[in-house]
């Protein structure tokens, strides 16, 4: 709480204790009289409530004040980050049906790290393990997933395992990610704003800039417009190692999603170039999920080879999360991450490199084998 002034303080009092409690993560307000909160992946709706619905547009009108942003009949949604690092987003009546509905994604004080993740048994020490070498070897990354699946999370892992020497340059839409590297140079879109007669400066430019400012590695944080077109040729012009997050279901869809955002612009490529083009730009998708046990894990770690003869993206799964049961008491899903009995095309890469990563850990284990083929019978 102590990042606002005692008057937005005072606003806010009616959600004071989920703000200060560590173990929510987000809270969602649907409303004046409805409140949710997410704790450990699950939502619970608590018995917080709002004076009423000016109440509310008061509190929130206040903070984006605070930030430099107005919030009105004009301007009814707002995205903006707060000073300690959480994220709001707000929706103001009539189209927000419910009056003023907000969600708040808490700034979560413990950064994650791969350790955490393997410990929470979001990731296994093999992928994990995997992840890092590719990394270090410079293939081009693009961690892809649903909403609040943890992509933004393990973008920062990914882009803190970087080889120290490297000159980053990190573009986001409002700054998320905290990378710890020697030569990291971060980088904020701008909105348009008439009260302060400023300009829209783009994603999409900023990448431009980027370029002409000696980059080894470029990350995008959230890719969804057409600066995917921009990031595709990064990576397709010698700047391995560069990274992004975008929506998507599952690896393929990620492919199928950065080719059709790279046509909204005003291409002059022809599509089935871009279609190669992505096919070679991107090497390795992580892909995040959140399970319906509230669980956040990395459902696969694949490969993009290319485009086949037929136009398809040719995508090989490395890992892969396999559930094996439910834990009675707690309702989590129990399994773990199991490497698919492929070996990635670069593993002479890693041998060169004395990479202590066995071909044999790309083998699937006999159990998951036999689970298999109990499916297909
Ligand atoms: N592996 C994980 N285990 C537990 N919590 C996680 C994990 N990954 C992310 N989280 C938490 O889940 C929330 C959402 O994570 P994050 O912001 O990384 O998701 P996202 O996919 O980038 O979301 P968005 O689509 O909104 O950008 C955060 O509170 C984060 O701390
Ligand atoms: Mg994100």
């Amino acid at each position: 709480m102590s990042v606002f002034s005692d008057a937005i303080s005072n606003y806010l009092s009616p959600i004071k204790d989920l703000l200060d409690d560590p173990t929510v993560s987000e809270i969602m307000i649907n409303g004046a009289e409805e409140i949710f909160v997410e704790r450990k992946g699950l939502v619970y709706k608590v018995p917080n409530k709002f004076q009423n619905e000016a109440a509310l547009l008061a509190a929130f009108r206040s903070v984006a004040q605070s930030v430099g942003r107005v919030i009105d009949q004009d301007s009814p949604r707002l995205d903006a980050r707060l000073p300690n690092g959480s994220r709001i987003h707000v929706v103001l009546p009539p189209m927000a049906r419910r009056g003023t509905t907000v969600a708040i994604r808490k700034f979560a004080k413990e950064e994650l790290t791969l350790k955490d993740l393997i410990s929470s048994g979001a990731l296994s020490a093999a992928g994990a393990r995997f992840l890092d070498i590719a990394v270090f070897l410079g293939k081009n990354i693009i961690v892809s997933g649903g909403t609040g699946s943890g992509k933004t999370t393990l973008l920062n892992i990914l882009g803190g395992r970087v080889p120290k020497a490297q000159r980053l340059i990190i573009i986001e839409d409002s700054a998320e990610l905290q990378i710890h590297s020697e030569h990291v140079v971060p980088f904020e879109a701008r909105k348009a704003n008439d009260d302060l007669r400023v300009k829209e400066v783009s994603i999409r430019e900023l990448v431009l800039s980027a370029m002409r400012l000696r980059p080894d590695r470029v990350i995008v944080g959230e890719v969804r417009g057409e600066e995917a077109l921009d990031l595709i040729q990064v990576m397709n012009t010698g700047h391995d190692g560069s990274m992004g997050t975008v929506h998507a279901n599952n690896p393929l869809d990620t492919c199928t999603r950065l080719e059709s955002l790279c046509l909204i612009g005003d291409t002059r490529i022809p599509p089935d170039a871009i279609k190669k083009m992505v096919g070679s730009a991107v090497k390795i998708i992580v892909q995040c999920a959140r399970y319906h046990d509230g669980g956040r894990r990395v459902s696969y770690i694949s490969e993009v080879l290319g485009v086949d003869n037929h136009g398809n993206y040719i995508v090989k799964h490395i890992f892969r999360w396999v559930q094996t049961g439910k834990d009675a008491k707690t309702g989590k899903y129990i399994g773990e991450m199991v490497p698919c009995n492929y070996v990635p095309s670069f593993f002479s890469d890693i041998v060169v490199n004395k990479l202590p990563f066995p071909r044999s850990t790309f083998t699937t284990p006999d159990w998951v084998e036999k689970l298999e083929q109990a499916d297909a019978a």
